[in-house]
């Protein structure tokens, strides 16, 4: 189950990152170019949000069962390894946070008044939420 969980994440983070590079741009050009906002942008920028959802649920399930999460902070000494802190901390807390701004930057445009404030709201807030994740990512681990 560990493997299996393990590579489900490590695989479902490339296209988490590819949807929300996409949906940024896609509602930028979209902002930008003063058009209107429609269903079909709504439903890009759903796709990026139930990946990365999926994502936070596997990673969820993951904590518990790898020998790199939870189980790193029990041990004790974690705090003082970088790599043992990343997995077991860093990357885990961050990564709740961008998934959280990337869910209201989605539920506010859906309540949002005009086109550019929907645009702006899913850009700004999806942009927000790629640079924490991006920031915590264990690259070493992952592409190394
Ligand atoms: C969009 C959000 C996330 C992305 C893009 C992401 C991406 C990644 C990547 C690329 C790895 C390295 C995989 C490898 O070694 O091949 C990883 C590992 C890990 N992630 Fe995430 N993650 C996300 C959210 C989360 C969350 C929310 C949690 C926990 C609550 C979590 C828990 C873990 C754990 C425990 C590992 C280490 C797994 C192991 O090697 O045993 N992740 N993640």
């Amino acid at each position: 189950m560990y493997t299996g969980l393990q590579h489900a994440h490590s695989g479902l983070a490339y296209l988490v990152l590819i949807a929300l590079i996409v949906v940024i741009f896609l509602m930028l050009i979209g902002s930008l170019s003063g058009r209107e906002f429609t269903e079909k942008d709504r439903k890009i920028a759903l796709i990026a949000f139930i990946l990365s959802h999926v994502q936070l649920l596997l990673g969820l399930i993951l904590y518990f069962v790898s020998p790199v999460g939870l189980s790193l902070l029990q041990g004790g000494g974690a705090m003082s390894d970088p790599a043992a802190r990343l997995t077991a901390l860093e990357h885990p807390l961050i990564n709740i946070v961008a998934i959280v701004l990337i869910t209201i930057g989605y539920s506010r445009a859906k309540k949002a008044q005009t086109s550019r404030a929907k645009f702006r709201s899913i850009y700004m807030l999806y942009a927000v939420g790629l640079v924490l994740i991006l920031s915590r990512i264990p690259w070493g681990a992952w592409l190394g």
